[in-house]
């Protein structure tokens, strides 16, 4: 019991008096591949008319009501999303991804979410199982904890249950 109040004491001195709570509050990492940028606009018959920036607002306002934090990321660049994967242990308690293109052909990130071994949930807004041959094969899935997608932008919202599930049962207690 000391020793949590001592630790209590350390973060807060270290969050600079901005909130103890908000330092053992679980992370989740919300990471999108390349083109989901141009959501809203982009093969609207498939991918719909919501924006990345209108999901994100919804994640952001669930993950509010859920008391967990959340960032938000998107690159059109394999290494960039490679260095967000290997940046995140420590900082995070699971990974979301929708590793978008890459989802069929990057080895590359397959190894990095393997590497980090933090949670993680593969999503996308289409099925991409019911679509081409080509997308039916994920080289990312077989790493992660599972995955959602057909949803459109509810698989954002669905996910971010079963990330914090996942990351509330593997943090190591404080
Ligand atoms: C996607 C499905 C991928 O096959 C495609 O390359 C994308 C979007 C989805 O969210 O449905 O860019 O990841």
């Amino acid at each position: 019991m000391q020793s949590a109040c001592r630790c209590a004491a350390i973060a807060w001195r270290l969050d600079f008096g901005c909130g103890v709570v908000r330092l053992f509050r679980v992370r989740i990492l919300f990471i999108n591949g390349p083109n989901l940028n141009l959501l809203g606009r982009r093969e609207t018959g498939i991918y719909g008319r919501t924006s990345l920036a209108e999901i994100k607002k919804r994640v952001l306002q669930r993950a509010r009501s859920l008391r967990v934090d959340v960032d938000f990321c998107q690159s059109n660049h394999e290494g960039k999303l490679v260095d967000l994967i290997g940046a995140a242990p420590g900082r995070y308690g699971a990974i979301v991804i929708n590793p978008a293109a890459y989802t069929h052909t990057s080895v590359a990130l397959r190894d990095a979410i393997a590497a980090v071994g933090l949670p993680t949930v593969e999503i996308h807004l289409s099925n991409i199982h019911a679509r081409e041959d080509f997308r039916h094969r994920s080289l990312t899935a077989p790493v992660c904890a599972g995955q959602i997608c057909g949803f459109g932008p509810l698989s954002y919202l669905l996910v971010l249950d079963a990330a914090v599930a996942l990351a509330k049962a593997t943090r190591k207690q404080p």
